[in-house]
């Protein structure tokens, strides 16, 4: 597996698989790799010759008092994982790279409506932040697809809409949630989490669960459902950010069309915020 560092890097080794008429594959990251990282990367490769994976924590994504500066940062393990992974080339540049302006960053990307509900109420600008560095990385990496985590499922729909609504010839594909065998889903922000917090924490997973099933068994009470949601999380020790029932292709509440729903919910243990979802696709007649 071959580093790049810098966009010039990066650009000619994609210049170079184009024109071996190569397909390219990219998974942005954050790096700190976990097995939910692994498998974009095994759906970037199912689906192209080429994996490039990008490391980079974007300081645009965070709010001044979010965890920028305490984020997890394991370039060295990462490189190991994704080499392991047959990984063809690790993009890790430095914030100059990608704000050479020292950070002022005029342009942003506001996905609106989308970026506004859910998590974009509790974190304000953090999906401005993750929709301009993800296409600030379309444009350096030009790939033909890119593979994002199901498990921040509004960041999927957010990216798949930016991705549209510009017109960037880039296939998005999301990949489904890797869980730990009790039902947490992976995130590096687990590793905040004490042995103690650690043991809480598929109550998040149970609690979707029991949404879920009320949702198929045709119960249409949303509100009640997620107060119930909120209830389990908050009895087990969590505080909830939000428990919601929305469509899952606009995120808006479920109406009498929906195709498929979604229960999102983002809940505060100790130190860590966890965010997880589940998804129900409507049987129609
Ligand atoms: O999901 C992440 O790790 C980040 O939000 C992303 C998509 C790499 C953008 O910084």
């Amino acid at each position: 597996m071959d580093v790049a560092t810098t966009v010039t890097e990066v650009r000619a080794r994609v210049r170079d698989w184009r024109a071996a008429g190569l397909r390219v594959a990219l998974v942005p990251t954050m790096g700190n790799l976990h097995a939910g990282h692994l498998s974009l990367l095994a759906a970037a490769r199912y689906r192209a010759d080429r994996v490039i994976a990008s490391v980079f924590v974007n300081p645009l994504q965070f709010g001044p008092a979010e965890d920028f500066a305490a984020y997890p940062r394991t370039l060295a393990e990462d490189e190991g994982l994704l080499a392991e992974a047959h990984c063809d080339l690790l993009f890790a540049p430095t914030v100059e790279q990608i704000y050479p302006d020292g950070g002022a960053q005029s342009t942003l990307i506001t996905v609106r409506d989308l970026a506004s509900v859910l998590c974009g109420q509790f974190r304000p600008g953090h999906f401005d932040g993750v929709a301009t560095v993800v296409a600030k990385l379309f444009n350096i990496v030009a790939p033909d697809v890119a593979v994002f985590g199901e498990k921040d499922f509004q960041q999927y729909i957010i990216i798949r809409r930016m991705t549209s609504d510009l017109m960037l010839p880039v296939e998005i594909v999301g990949a489904p949630t890797v869980r730990a065998p009790d039902g947490l889903a992976l995130s590096s922000r687990n590793r905040y989490l004490s042995p103690e917090e650690r043991a809480i924490a598929p109550a998040i997973h149970r609690a979707l669960q029991a949404a879920v099933k009320r949702l198929d068994e045709g119960d249409r009470n949303f509100l009640g459902i997620e107060s119930a949601g909120w209830q389990a999380l908050a009895v087990a020790g969590l505080r909830p950010d939000y428990f919601a029932v929305r469509d899952a292709n606009d995120l808006q509440p479920p109406r009498l069309t929906s195709q498929e729903l979604v229960v999102l919910t983002a809940a505060r243990l100790g130190s860590a915020r966890l965010i997880d979802n589940l998804r129900l696709p409507l049987a129609r007649p």
